[in-house]
C-alpha cells in the first residue's frame, strides 16, 4: 500500500512569495472535504477550521500576516492537552494535500488572532497556513532540506524504519528549531519526544507542540507508504528516553 502524500514530503517547502491568483473554489471545497474527513491523534478534542482570503485574514489579525498569500487556512481547537498537536497534524496533512496539487504553503504560527478580534463564539485560534500559487519551485530532493543529521534526531535506530523516520526528520518546525526526537523500539513502535528546556518561553513551547503534530502526520503517511497500518497512540506507562525529552505520542506500526 503506498501513500500519495508521502511523496509530497520531499517536494514541500515553506514558500514566502505568492502570486495574487487564488486557488479556485472547487479546490478550496475539496480541501474542506479532505480536512473534514481527517481524524486527529486526540479525536475527542473539539476542533474546526476556516479558509479565508487575504483581506478577511488581515481584519482578524492584530498585525498584517508575515507572508502575503491569497488564502489562509485557520485552525482552531478547544484548549485541552494535545489540542495544539492535533492542529499541527491536521495542518500538515492539509499542507501535503495542497502540495500534491501544486499549491504553495507556509505555516503562519506568528499570525496573531486574539479572542476579542476573532469571529464571535468561535473556538480558540491555534495556528494558520498561508496558501496559494508561487513562481518559486517546489523542492526536488531531500538534499535541499536544512535539517539536523539523522543521528542527532533519531535514536535506537531500526534500519527498516529509516524511510519513515526520514519523513519525520523533514517535517517543518517553527523557526526550523527541530524540537522533535524519534525513538524506535523492538515492538514496531516509533515514540515521538519533544526537547524541553528548563526555562522555556511559553510561545516557543506552544509552537513546538504544533511542530510535534506535523511530525506525527509525516510519520503516519510514511508508515502507510511503507505498507503498515499505523495507529497514533499515547502509551501508558509513558515511554522514557532522556531527562530533557517530553513524551508526545507513539506511532504503532502494526
Ligand atoms: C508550527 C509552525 C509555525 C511556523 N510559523 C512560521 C511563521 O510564522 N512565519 C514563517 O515565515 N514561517 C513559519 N514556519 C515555517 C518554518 O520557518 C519552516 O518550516 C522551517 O524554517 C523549515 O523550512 P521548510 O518548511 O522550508 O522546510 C512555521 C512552521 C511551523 C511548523
Amino acid at each position: 500500500m503506498s501513500d500519495r502524500l508521502a511523496a509530497q514530503v520531499l517536494r514541500r517547502k515553506s514558500f514566502r512569495s505568492f502570486r495574487e491568483d487564488a486557488p479556485d473554489a472547487q479546490l478550496m471545497e475539496d480541501l474542506v472535504d479532505f480536512l473534514s474527513g481527517l481524524t486527529p491523534p486526540e479525536p475527542d478534542i473539539d476542533w474546526n477550521f476556516d479558509t479565508l482570503p487575504y483581506l478577511d485574514m488581515v481584519k482578524l489579525c492584530i498585525k498584517e500576516p508575515g507572508v502575503k498569500a491569497p488564502m489562509y487556512l485557520l485552525l482552531r481547537a478547544e484548549r485541552k492537552r494535545f489540542s495544539l498537536q492535533n492542529c499541527g497534524y491536521l495542518g500538515e496533512m492539509a499542507v501535503l494535500w495542497l502540495t500534491e496539487r501544486n499549491v504553495a504553503t507556509c505555516w503562519q504560527g506568528s499570525a496573531g488572532i486574539t479572542r476579542e478580534n476573532d469571529f464571535p463564539g468561535s473556538l480558540p485560534f491555534v495556528t494558520a497556513v498561508a496558501l496559494g500559487y508561487s513562481d518559486e519551485p517546489f523542492r526536488e530532493s531531500a538534499s535541499e532540506f536544512d535539517r539536523l543529521p539523522y543521528d542527532k534526531l533519531v535514536f535506537n535506530r531500526v534500519d527498516a524504519y529509516r524511510p519513515i523516520l526520514e519523513l519525520g526528520r523533514l517535517a517543518p518546525t517553527s523557526y526550523n528549531r527541530q524540537p522533535c526526537v524519534f525513538v524506535t523500539d523492538d515492538r514496531q513502535r516509533i515514540h515521538l519526544f519533544r526537547k524541553q528546556k528548563l526555562f522555556a518561553n511559553p510561545v516557543t513551547e506552544f509552537e513546538q507542540c504544533v511542530d510535534c503534530g506535523a511530525a506525527l502526520a509525516h510519520l503516519e503517511v510514511g508508515a502507510r507508504d511503507a505498507g503498515y497500518d499505523p495507529k497514533i497512540e499515547r502509551l501508558y506507562p509513558v515511554p522514557r528516553f532522556k531527562k530533557n525529552l517530553a513524551y508526545q505520542a507513539s506511532v504503532v506500526l502494526a
